[in-house]
């Protein structure tokens, strides 16, 4: 099941990574490059899969098994007012799946490519997190010590400001009437959408754009949710991303257990980590990083 959806979430960031004549010239009866096929194949697909997964759950409970403490376990138990009709749980349920599974990953893979290009900072994080819980302990890092690692925060914050995984706000926003922001006039009916990298590298906002120095948010706490417009990586306002607690939560708690264990590094004392970036609906490392992993518990006995 894991790796049908893992190739579902493929194929729909492939198919809205393409180019769409039709999103020019909306003419029902063409289909350039099979966009529509393999659009309607997939969401055909959705509903089978997904349907699939409420189906059985839904089974479970009426067996009176336990259905889990998850999300889909919440909206199965909704009061009755409240619940989804199939479609909709269906529709919630491959939004948060397919939106929710490569920007969390692709962050990762950008913090891991700082930790391992900066082995100093990376050692930081882990005098940090070993002052909370001893890496020689089988004790591991829980989402309650979050909280008390404020400098693997601003490192996740720093990495979100350099490599925004969402760079483009709002794919598509139109303007509903004429409007002036700042002095430039904008006509009712002009798509807009905003550079959030162009902001989070502007030396005009940031000092030193260019440098990787978690540090600036410990000296000037910008909040990154949507309040601050100098770092909105999850967007602002009302199509604001509705995963940004689950994914910050996410990739703090996999990172601080990831440098908890183990020490990354280059796979050569010489090789580079490159940071060249491409832009598919996220911003991705243009190539995938490789390095070396080693446990630090070993490390430490050796
Ligand atoms: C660290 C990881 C994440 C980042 C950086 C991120 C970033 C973004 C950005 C920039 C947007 C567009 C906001 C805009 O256009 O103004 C967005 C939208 C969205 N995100 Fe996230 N996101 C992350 C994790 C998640 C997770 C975990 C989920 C679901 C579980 C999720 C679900 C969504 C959905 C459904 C939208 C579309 C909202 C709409 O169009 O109204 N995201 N995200």
């Amino acid at each position: 099941m894991a790796d049908e959806l893992g190739l579902m979430v493929k194929e729909g960031y492939e198919l809205i990574a393409m180019f769409n004549l039709e999103d020019h010239f909306p003419l029902r009866f063409l289909d350039f490059n099979g966009v529509k096929r393999r659009c309607h194949k997939l969401s055909s697909k959705v509903r089978s899969v997904v349907g699939q997964i409420v189906k059985e759950r839904r089974k479970a409970w009426d067996l009176s098994i336990n259905g889990g403490n998850d999300f889909l376990a919440a909206l199965l138990t909704l009061p009755k007012e409240d619940q989804l009709s199939d479609s909709d749980m269906n529709a919630v349920l491959w939004e948060m799946i397919f939106r929710g599974t490569d920007t969390v990953a692709i962050l990762l893979e950008w913090i891991m490519a700082r930790m391992v290009m900066h082995q100093d900072i990376q050692t930081e994080v882990q005098e940090e997190i070993d002052a909370l819980i001893d890496h020689r302990s089988d004790r591991c890092v829980r989402d309650s010590d979050i909280s008390n690692l404020t400098y693997l925060q601003a490192v996740v914050k720093e990495v979100l400001r350099m490599h925004p995984p969402g760079p483009l706000l709002s794919w598509a926003r139109l303007a509903t009437h004429d409007v002036y922001v700042g002095k430039s006039f904008i006509p009712a009916g002009t798509t807009a959408m905003v550079n959030m990298w162009a902001i989070t590298h502007d030396p005009s906002i940031w000092k030193d754009p260019w440098t990787f120095r978690p540090k600036r948010f410990l000296e000037d706490d910008v909040a990154i949710m949507g309040s601050d417009l100098r770092l909105a990586p999850f967007g602002s306002g009302r199509r604001v991303c509705p995963g940004k607690t689950l994914g910050l939560a996410t990739v703090h708690l996999w990172l601080a257990q990831l440098l908890h264990h183990f020490k990354w590094l280059p796979v050569t004392a010489t090789e580079q980590v490159d940071l060249s970036e491409t832009l598919r609906l996220s911003l991705e490392m243009k190539k995938p990083l490789t390095c070396r992993v080693v446990p630090r518990r070993a490390q430490h006995a050796a």
